[in-house]
């Protein structure tokens, strides 16, 4: 995994020694073609890579099969055998698209991760998840698959929209919560400098997310124990993007919202002091205003939570905190905790944060 700025540039060079072979296909949508692919894809050439772009609409709507079978189709028009590499260029719906279709054709081929959004870099181009969601529901066809290399380069996030930045500062500050204090501090005290993108600080905020996602994955790649406190703050995160139609909120605002929760939470199982408890608060806070959900009903989250893929045994699974840096999965939380903790995440997603 390379993190930098600037790495898009060096990439014939970086190819080159990490030996990613010489046939390319490179795979984004309009918009990021137009920003970074096309310009790659003209460096690549001059230095002697056999390059194809391949493009698929941008949204989540077309992270489904209709795109992987697309691709499929321009692969095999193309004459692409085993020793082709796919390159994924853009966010996460382009990777974990990419992902999937070389984790399947020809019963897999390698792929290169080159995310451009800031939660793409620091969470879904690392670990190995590769997707596509259904009509029923969210990336419930999918494979683990690693990509053969990463290169994050951070002045793609200049370019990004203010909301979808601030959406990947939420899980950045996640990384904080379950990794440790240290990092915690760091992501606190330069939330100024990560909002505006200042390249040394984020080099650094998102290699250390890596790592603590890797440290992670590494021990439990197939999410059978460990892996599942990368969900901080996405049990309620899910549910309310569910019962928001996946419209009012981005994923990071949501998993915001679940971060509040979960704090609270810990909070009144008596695991996390609550001046801690104040400090992740006033943390979730300083990224940005979080959209008001008074119209959200508690009982609408909490049958979304029954639906949450991820229940074990008949119970959905709460990563908790005992405290910054140290999490613990609960599984026996009752209904009334779940309640009194959404309403005091509400209170404090509402209350204005001095700068
Ligand atoms: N595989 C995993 O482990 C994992 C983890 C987390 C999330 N995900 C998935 O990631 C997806 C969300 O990823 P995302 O937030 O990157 O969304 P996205 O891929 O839709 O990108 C967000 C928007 O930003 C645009 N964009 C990309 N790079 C840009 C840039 N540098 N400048 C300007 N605009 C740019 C995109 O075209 C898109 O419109 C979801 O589908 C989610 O399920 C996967
Ligand atoms: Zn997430």
């Amino acid at each position: 995994v390379l993190i930098g700025p600037g790495l898009l540039k060096q990439s014939p060079e970086l190819f080159e020694k990490h030996q990613v072979g010489e046939r390319l296909f490179l795979i984004s949508n309009p918009l990021v073609s137009r920003l970074f692919t096309d310009d790659l894809a003209r460096d690549l050439s001059r230095n002697g890579f056999n390059v194809v772009s391949l493009q698929f609409p941008d949204g989540e709507k077309f992270k489904n099969l209709q795109t992987v079978e697309n691709i499929y189709t321009d692969l095999i028009d193309q004459g692409a055998d085993r020793s082709i590499t796919l390159v994924a260029v853009g966010g996460g719906v382009t990777g974990d698209v990419v992902g999937f279709v070389a984790s399947t054709f020809l019963r897999g081929v390698r792929y290169i991760q080159i995310p451009t959004t800031l939660l793409s870099q620091v969470d879904s181009s690392v670990g190995g998840k590769t997707g596509v969601n259904h009509q029923e529901g969210k990336n419930l066809i999918g494979a683990f698959y690693q990509p053969y290399l990463v290169c994050a380069d951070t002045e793609t996030l200049l370019t990004l929209p203010q909301r979808e930045f601030q959406s990947g500062a939420y899980e950045v500050l996640k990384y904080g919560l379950i990794g440790d204090l240290e990092f915690f501090n760091l992501i606190a005290s330069s939330m100024k400098d990560i909002q505006n993108r200042t390249q040394t600080v984020l080099t650094d905020v998102v290699r250390r997310c890596c790592e603590v996602k890797v440290a992670i994955v590494s021990s439990d790649e197939t999410e059978k124990g460990l892996r599942r406190i990368l969900n901080f703050g996405h049990t309620f995160g899910h549910a309310l993007e569910a019962v928001t139609q996946f419209k009012l909120l981005t994923h990071g605002e949501a998993i915001g919202y679940g971060m509040l929760a979960a704090t609270h939470l810990s909070i009144s199982k008596g695991y996390l002091d609550a001046s801690s408890g104040q400090r992740i608060i006033d943390c979730v806070r300083s990224i940005g205003s979080l959209p008001s959900l008074e119209s959200v009903l508690i009982e609408d989250i909490l049958q979304a939570m029954k639906r949450d893929k991820k229940r074990a045994e008949d119970q959905n699974v709460f990563v908790l905190l005992r405290s910054i840096g140290n999490p613990i999965i609960s599984t026996n939380i009752q209904r009334k905790n779940l309640i009194e903790a959404w309403e005091r995440a509400k209170e404090s997603a509402q209350i204005e944060v001095a700068d």
